[in-house]
């Protein structure tokens, strides 16, 4: 089953396969199904980015688009996730991308469910699309991912892309430094060092900044003063490499972990990223499909 569900579900090979897809993608090439495929798209959580690139990257496929929320459907009289997916492969869907605020939604579906699964993020646990397109940003700025340094700052804790980006970029070869609030650290993300911000700063090659993740604080944290304690400023931008880059999974809350002027600066590449996001979820529903299409081929033969 070619779910994708997790970065360190996926060897380095499958990584390095997906971005190459995903490269072709960009160049106008690369697989499209033949017949006829249906994907649905369930966000139980908000999304503009991964939502509406998952939506580009089906529609640039071919495939037909089920648009699920979760308000304007059967969840609203106490339809559990499992009986959702498991109603949309009933009638006729051949792939499910989820994004859902429970960590580790996918692990009650995995065994029960045929159709691959693509995690669209799943609360403070993993965000592989996200990671991804950011391996795709990374790549086609320095071509390798050895020996860079990429410092991920901010709530660590409670993002899943840092989780999903640290373990990745460490096993491709880059080091990883964190920077941000002691009371944000992770203990059990042990893929990075903690430094403090201008350490990670000056060492950096990919300057990597997180939005504060206050939907998932139990206290509500004013954010008066992170700028200057814990953001980039224009006065930090200097400190950076003469090549290093600025980057941001998004949304971005300008003047908080970032000085708004900085977001469209020549280093940065937060747009680049998002622009990437069609490709790269181009490449994951091509793994996911692929196989099916293969499948059917086979039983046509039988
Ligand atoms: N980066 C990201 O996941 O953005 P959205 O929440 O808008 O999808």
């Amino acid at each position: 089953m070619s779910n994708v569900l997790t970065m360190n579900q996926l060897t380095n090979e499958e990584i390095h396969s997906i971005l190459n897809d995903a490269e072709q993608y960009k160049l106008g090439n690369g697989w499209r199904p033949s017949d006829t495929v249906f994907v649905s798209n369930l966000f139980f959580e908000p999304s503009t980015r991964t939502r509406f690139s998952f939506e580009v990257a089906e529609k640039k496929l071919g495939l037909q688009v089920l648009n699920f929320t979760a308000e304007h459907s059967s969840v609203q009289k106490g339809e559990t996730l499992y009986d959702t997916v498991k109603t949309l492969e009933s009638i006729g869907a051949n792939a499910v991308v989820i994004r859902h605020q429970q960590d580790h939604f996918f692990e009650n579906l995995i065994d029960k469910v045929s159709i691959p699964i693509i995690n669209a993020g799943d609360g403070c646990g993993h965000h592989p699309t996200q990671s991804l397109l950011d391996l795709l940003t990374i790549k086609q700025e320095f071509g390798h991912f050895e020996g860079l340094t990429v410092s991920i700052h901010g709530d660590i804790r409670h993002s899943r892309v840092a989780r999903s980006n640290a373990e990745v970029l460490t096993r491709l070869g880059a080091k990883v430094l964190f920077s941000g609030p002691s009371k944000w650290q992770d203990s059990t993300n042990t893929y990075g060092e903690y430094v403090d911000v201008h350490t990670a700063i000056q060492e950096s090659d990919v300057v990597m900044l997180l939005r504060i993740q206050h939907e998932r604080h139990e206290e509500k944290d004013q954010a008066k003063d992170y700028l200057y304690e814990f953001g980039l400023t224009k006065e930090r931008e200097k400190l950076m490499k003469k090549h290093a880059i600025i980057m941001h999974p998004a949304p971005v809350n300008r003047g908080v972990e970032i000085d708004g002027d900085l977001i469209e600066c020549e280093r940065s590449r937060i747009f680049k990223q998002m622009e990437n996001g069609v490709f790269a979820r181009m490449a994951v529903l091509k793994r996911a499909l692929q196989q099916i299409e293969q499948n059917q081929e086979v039983m046509k033969h039988v």
